[in-house]
């Protein structure tokens, strides 16, 4: 696949396509090398032999509890690989909302012909929905969503293999993406939007953001057009989300350098240019084409427009008139989303994935502490950003990114925050996706979705991945979720005890560690954990964006998925089906808890419209039929 041959396909395998490495895996050789590492989880695992070791092993952190009987309120299902939403017996599904659905009264309903027009682009929900979180204003339900990037051949269905053949066409693109936030309400019909609220908005790639914090105004943010460097436009690659205790979205911009490109030679200081490097910045980008018709994403004119990307961007659900505000003390990476904590003093934690390939697992800590009622807005200003460094004996620590451990200024190690976590050492994951935290216990977890690197090559900063710790497999294509304790029930802590919640893998297919963990069986496979949150009970949700070949390795997974996890007993049950060609990404409830909104992003047509028209990545909500909570 060139970047002028763009179908529906996860942000994540682009960025594999555009950066690819060997394909060869040879199984006997892999699977030796983890058996060889037995015991790497303080001696208590043993693959292959038997499940019965479980509960002694990956799960070994949880204190002695007797282990529950099922806590799941329905019966799991199988996998599928047709082009629906499947959910167990006694739940329902609805489409809530689709890509070209009007926000406005006024604005048409998609035209299946031209994919809608570019001025309409950004009246209208957006293109590739993730993560999601609902907000309760004023007795109002009003959902924020990401709107990731697009799928040009399905956006622009009259242009060759969906390149931009104008600036109209660009414009388009932009207008698709970002944030959408609009109200929703519950009525005899089911959900739906309201159309005219007052809190309905897109943010797009040209809206007008404020940035704050150490980095602001830095020579490294100043632009031509901004001079100051703390007024941008735009937020990019919207994946994951994020929810402030004080009521606001934190919206996460992911494979931002996709972008970008040049139509000359960009002349760059060693500095910047070490940074395009880390960050995959190119001269072709990724086949959006925006540099050909925008100038801002010409980096042989604006080199520096890149760092102004790759930042937490914290939006005000509840004005509409808002500024999204960059937070650049979260640091600059491709961030996966941003789960938030109070410690125990009230500083407020928040913790980051940075998805690639050997990429590292970060957390902020705010300097001052939240107040309920009072002033929030710097709060994510001041404070100090972390990195990861797991221990081969379940430890761990965060190492604090200061001027000290990295020879960096606060303001570089912010804006090349991968540098920075590269010289002190941190721990090389195999790709972090979601964190979720735990509302009912002091324990997070992190969606370590695949690595096909892992003990094959260094990440893109040159750093190593070895095998071993949290990241146990060589060559690993299923991915695991890792879990941790932090000290003194403290997210502010810098220490933590880690475990492995989960290893996915195929035991129908494999035996040892690519059969995956013990509480991976026939009725629950699955490939590539990504979007993950925990609901007021404590069932961890687990979405994947994966392989749905259904076939070899994956034989018997099916399409993506959502499972339901015990965090107590490791029971992990299938809830929820994606049709085919799509990613389940995005999860949030209502105010009452009756129903979940669950994101399905990029189906192979013909979801949900049916035969002969486009897909149209979609917001389901999924109830009860007896109308109970849901989690
Ligand atoms: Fe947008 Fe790493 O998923
Ligand atoms: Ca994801
Ligand atoms: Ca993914």
């Amino acid at each position: 696949m060139t970047a002028d041959n763009r179908k529906p396909i996860s942000a994540d395998a682009w960025d594999e396509i555009n950066f690819p490495r060997p394909e060869e895996n040879d199984f006997d050789r892999v699977v030796e090398r983890a058996l060889s590492r037995r015991g790497f989880l303080g001696g208590a695992l043993v693959f292959g032999s038997g499940a019965a070791v479980m509960g002694a092993g990956l799960l070994n952190l949880r204190p002695a509890r007797a282990a529950q009987t099922s806590r799941f309120a329905f019966q799991p299902i199988a996998a599928a690989t047709d082009n629906t939403v499947h959910v167990p017996e006694g739940y329902s599904w609805q489409r809530l909302a689709s890509w070209g659905d009007p926000l406005f009264s006024g604005v048409p309903e998609l035209d299946q012909q031209t994919g809608g027009t570019a001025e309409d682009a950004d009246k209208v929900v957006g293109e590739n929905t993730d993560g999601m979180e609902l907000f309760l204003i004023d007795g109002r339900q009003v959902l924020a969503v990401n709107q990731e990037y697009t799928n040009n051949e399905v956006n622009l269905p009259q242009a060759e293999k969906g390149t931009p053949r104008n600036a109209s066409d660009v414009l388009k693109l932009q207008n698709l993406q970002g944030v959408t936030v609009m109200e929703i309400a519950e009525g005899a019909g089911g959900w739906s939007i309201v159309k005219d609220s007052p809190f309905n908005r897109r943010i797009t790639h040209n809206t007008p953001m404020r940035i704050s914090g150490p980095a602001a105004g830095h020579d490294l943010m100043k632009t031509a057009a901004d001079p100051s460097g703390t007024q941008s436009l735009g937020t990019f690659n919207n994946c994951g989300s994020g929810k402030t205790p004080w009521g606001t979205y934190l919206t996460c911009e992911e494979n931002f350098n996709g972008y970008f490109g040049a139509t000359a030679e960009p002349q760059l200081s060693e500095q910047v240019a070490a940074g395009y490097e880390r960050y995959g910045v190119s001269v072709e980008g990724w086949g959006y084409d925006y540099h050909k018709w925008d100038a801002r994403f010409d980096t042989s004119k604006n080199p520096n427009e890149p760092h102004r990307a790759g930042w937490v961007v914290e939006i005000d659900p509840a004005d509409a008139s808002s500024t999204p505000v960059k937070r650049t003390a979260l640091g600059r990476i491709k961030h996966e989303n941003a789960a938030t904590a109070l410690a125990p003093d009230g500083r407020v934690v928040v913790y980051m994935g940075d998805d690639e390939r050997g990429e590292f697992l970060y957390k902020f800590v705010s300097r001052d502490i939240y107040v309920p009622g009072g002033d929030t807005s710097t709060l994510l200003d001041q404070g100090q950003l972390y990195v990861a460094k797991f221990n081969d004996d379940m430890t761990g620590t965060w190492v604090a990114l200061t001027p000290e451990a990295t020879g960096m200024s606060e303001a570089e190690i912010l804006i090349f925050s991968r540098t920075a976590a590269s010289k002190v050492g941190a721990t090389t994951m195999d790709r972090p996706e979601w964190v979720a935290v735990n509302p009912v216990a002091t324990e997070a977890y992190c969606a370590l979705t695949n690595n096909k690197n892992r003990g094959v090559k260094t990440n893109a900063g040159g750093d190593q991945q070895p095998v071993g710790g949290p990241n146990p497999r060589e060559a690993n294509n299923y991915g695991q979720i890792v879990r941790w304790r932090p000290a003194g029930d403290d997210h502010g802590a810098d220490r933590f005890e880690w475990d492995l919640y989960v290893m996915a893998g195929n035991p129908t297919v494999h035996e040892g560690a690519y059969g995956g963990s013990p509480n991976i069986n026939d009725g629950n496979l699955f490939n590539s954990p990504d979007g993950m949150a925990i609901d007021t009970t404590g069932l961890i949700w687990i979405q994947t964006d994966g392989n749905d070949s259904n076939e070899k390795d994956f034989a018997g997974q099916g399409n993506n998925q959502m499972l339901a996890g015990d965090p107590v007993t490791g029971q992990i049950e299938r809830f929820l089906t994606g049709p085919k060609g799509s990613e389940v990404t995005g999860l949030c409830w209502s105010a009452d808890r009756r129903t979940m909104f669950v994101g399905i992003q990029h189906p192979d047509a013909p979801f949900p419209d049916g035969e002969g028209k486009l897909p149209r990545s979609s917001i389901v909500a999924v109830k009860r039929s007896d109308n109970a909570l849901i989690g």
